[in-house]
């Protein structure tokens, strides 16, 4: 089928700035004024927007609702033309990395011409355009909320975003954002025979619950997770390897997280994974979901089906615990743990891309 091109034409930042009369609309605050939560709960490309189709639309507005509150609690803002911009930094990054990280929580395209997430479902058809005019105000939005960010000393900001919110991508590449990494979220619905179907490793291999004492050698293996601050040369690798050892050292004391589980040999561990089941999916939601927040195996253990077994113990508790779904994400790059899911049974719902702004000077 042949492919038709638009060329587009943009406004430079430049002009974006000339004509830019927005100074006194810039929100800034850690209290966030009912309308805003509003605003961001309007966000399409909303975490669990593939769940839509199978929830009632009241559902899906409390929930919408509620993780907008999540979003912008502790949030600052900054608003260009009715596009929104939300960030907050992270205290954890900034403890292990020991650069100020923020995050932007959200990019929302101006009202009219935002699409609504039923017009994300349709699944034959790419999501309606929002424009050069809502590029160039989610353009101006991004650069003030980035301007922000380092009038507070923050030199570093990272957005995840929708792939397919493509134009949300090009406003932060032309707000000075580059490309760093990506996700593949991908989903595995529980059926019935998942509850008493376990399969256990084979060769002598053992799944249990993590404990305390796991931490050592299981943050070992877990270094070699890829991630985006190990793929970002502006972060120091040290500083990765710190992050990714805290949130193991805190998921085997279920520290944000729900679940832990080790598979061990008579040497030792082999393979670890950790997961939470979300409130918001759960009880507001009423799609019960373990999302796994991470799953390495040792070198050593490689291609032996360790992998594998650990992504099926987790289904097998989330059927027994009676969740509707098990999801996870995997970097875009790493094609072997999208194959270790696909073998477990997992599908493709969706993909983000990472990017982030960093300016030397405020560090
Ligand atoms: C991803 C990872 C957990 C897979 O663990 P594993 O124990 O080697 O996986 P398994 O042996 O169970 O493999 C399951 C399936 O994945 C695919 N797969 C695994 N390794 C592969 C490889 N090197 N090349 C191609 N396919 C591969 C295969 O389809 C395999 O099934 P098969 O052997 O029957 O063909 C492991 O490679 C790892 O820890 N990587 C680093 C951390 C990471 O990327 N974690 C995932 C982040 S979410």
């Amino acid at each position: 089928m042949p492919i038709h091109l638009t060329r587009r034409a943009f406004p430079s930042p430049t002009a974006l700035h000339m004509s830019d009369p927005l100074s006194s609309a810039i929100i800034r605050g850690s209290v966030a004024p009912r309308d805003l939560v509003a605003r961001v709960a309007t966000d399409p490309w909303i975490h669990g927007w593939w769940h839509r189709p199978a929830v009632p639309l009241e559902r899906w507005n409390a929930y919408a609702d509620a993780v907008a509150k999540q979003r912008v609690r502790g949030a600052q803002f900054a608003e260009v033309d009715d596009a929104l911009a939300a960030w907050r930094a992270d205290a954890l990054e900034r403890a292990t990395l020991g650069v100020a990280v923020g995050r932007l929580e959200v990019v929302v395209p101006p009202s009219p011409v935002l699409p609504r997430v039923d017009d994300l479902i349709e699944e034959d058809a790419p999501p309606p355009r929002v424009g050069d005019d809502g590029v160039a105000a989610m353009t101006a939005t991004v650069q003030r909320a980035v301007a922000n960010a380092h009038a507070d000393g923050i030199p570093y900001l990272v957005a995840d975003v929708d792939a397919r919110a493509i134009e949300q991508i090009w406003a932060l590449e032309r707000a000075g954002f580059s490309l760093i990494d990506g996700t593949l979220t991908f989903g595995r619905r529980i059926t019935a025979t998942d509850a008493t179907v376990d399969a256990p490793p084979s060769g002598g291999l053992v799944i249990r619950d993590a404990r305390a004492d796991d931490a050592d050698a299981a943050a070992t293996i877990a270094t070699i997770a890829w991630d985006r601050y190990h793929a970002d040369p502006m972060l120091p690798s040290a500083g990765a390897d710190a992050l990714n050892r805290a949130a193991v050292a805190n998921a085997v004391q279920r520290r944000g997280a729900d679940v832990a589980w080790i598979v061990e040999d008579g040497d030792g561990v082999l393979g670890f994974t950790a997961g939470v089941v979300d409130p918001l999916l759960r009880d507001v939601l009423g799609r019960p979901t373990l999302t796994i927040t991470v799953a390495v195996t040792a070198a050593r253990a490689r291609r032996r089906g360790v992998g594998r077994a650990l992504a099926l113990h987790a289904i097998h508790w989330a059927a027994r615990e009676g969740l509707a779904t098990v999801e996870v994400g995997a970097q875009l790059r790493n094609i072997v743990a999208a194959r270790t899911f696909e073998s477990a049974g997992f599908r493709l719902l969706a993909s983000r891309v990472t990017l982030r702004s960093w300016r030397e000077s405020v560090a």
